[in-house]
């Protein structure tokens, strides 16, 4: 098919969510290309949105999928799954949780943080301990109690009413945090790295605080790791660099290296006050989804990509600084590892985005002024040398 058949398809058939996307349609990727339906090709520098970690049909996914698609692709949750086994025990050997538990997205792995620590403080006799405390700009979902998480009001104002018991507060601002938290406050759920507001990293002394004020007042903290964990920004987790665990933290995105997968991955006692019957997923861990994903985590954890995205990271940032200092339009570069945001003092940044693409390079915008970059782990020094002399030609253009 041609673009305009595939876009006049869309248009006709598909809900219109996504409104005019970027006029591509991909047919084909190997590594950090991508080829369209013109056979141009492209460099993802947006990995899918944080999602393809191993760069493009990397071998040790396909054969992943492949051998297990050969075998069987899904079974019940009523049986033992090898695969499901495995994966649990490398994130638990990896990370600071206990156990794990499988969804299919990110909105879901999180909309299982929440059920858990409700339920954790039910069952020890506070059944209205049920409020949770969420960060002004962060994103947790589309999900309706997700939703009522995330802290942005754009994405909340058609769906009211709102799951109730949900309470945004200003990020890096721990009396406004201690303010609200009251007796029936069971968690605290917050990214440490927020992404969807244009990648903002918390300060280290606050969810130092943050973690302190949940122990001395029983209080349960949820680390979203949806987009910020598996490697994105030059460690594992996000949480490895702040000093401090959380009881439970959510994955998804690079988890399955493309394929859907989320994890809701909780320390001891919370993870045991979900008992048989709790929760549920006939989806959620399946053979398929748990074999891809144990392949990429293994690529991940063997090739030591977290620690290639703090060096191609800190690489793309210095790059990037000095093209702050040739347009003084750049206000900002920032980041952690591979998970970068360029802000702009003008609203440029959709333009840049589209210059970019017609010079064969993916990127993200947020808002008006921020272009977001959160290429996949396994990217190279040449890559963001080819990458930054398109971004500057672009830059000069505008
Ligand atoms: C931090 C964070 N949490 C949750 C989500 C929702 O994940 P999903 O789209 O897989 O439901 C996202 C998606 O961008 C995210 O960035």
């Amino acid at each position: 098919m041609t673009l305009q058949e595939i876009i006049a398809l869309d248009k006709k058939y598909f809900m219109n969510t996504f409104g005019d996307r970027l006029p591509v349609c991909f047919v084909k990727g190997e590594g950090i290309k991508l080829w369209d339906t013109e056979g141009k090709m492209y460099y993802d520098f947006l990995a899918g949105i944080a999602v393809n970690a191993l760069g493009h049909s990397h071998p040790a996914i396909v054969r992943a999928i492949t051998e297990q698609a050969q075998k069987f692709i899904h079974c019940s949750n009523y049986y033992y799954i090898e695969s499901q086994a495995k994966l649990a025990q490398l994130i638990v050997e990896n990370s600071c949780c206990d156990k794990v538990f499988f969804a299919n997205s990110g909105a879901e792995a999180n909309e299982g943080a929440i059920k858990l620590a409700r339920l954790y403080f039910r069952k020890k006799g506070f059944p209205k301990k049920f409020e949770i405390i969420t960060l002004e700009k962060s994103f947790h979902g589309r999900t309706l109690a997700t939703l009522a998480a995330t802290g942005q009001e754009k994405y909340q104002k058609n769906y009211c009413p709102l799951t109730p018991k949900f309470l945004s507060v200003p990020m890096n601002d721990i009396e406004a945090l201690e303010k609200a938290i009251t007796k029936y406050t069971c968690a605290v759920m917050l990214e440490p790295i927020q992404g969807e507001s244009g990648v903002n990293p918390a300060d280290k002394d606050y969810i130092r605080q943050v973690r302190e004020l949940c122990d001395r007042k029983d209080i349960i903290l949820i680390f979203d790791e949806v987009q910020c964990g598996i490697g994105r920004t030059g460690k594992l987790f996000g949480y490895e660099h702040f000093g401090v665990e959380p009881d439970i933290f959510t994955l998804a995105k690079a988890l399955g290296g493309g394929f859907p997968i989320g994890a809701l991955c909780a320390k001891e006692p919370f993870a045991s006050a979900f008992e048989p019957g709790d929760h549920g997923s006939t989806f959620g861990g399946n053979p398929l989804a748990c074999n891809t994903a144990y392949a990429a985590l293994s690529t991940i954890l063997n090739e030591n990509l977290s620690e290639n995205s703090a060096v191609m990271g800190e690489y793309l940032i210095e790059k990037l600084g000095l093209l702050k200092e040739k347009y003084s339009f750049i206000k900002e570069v920032r980041g952690k590892g591979l998970m970068v945001a360029c802000e702009f003092s003008t609203p440029i940044a959709n333009e840049v985005k589209i210059k970019c693409l017609e010079n064969g390079f993916l990127i993200g915008s947020v808002g008006n002024n921020i272009i977001r970059m959160l290429p996949p782990l396994i990217i190279t020094k040449a890559d963001i040398d080819l990458y930054i002399s398109a971004l500057d030609n672009v830059l000069k253009e505008i």
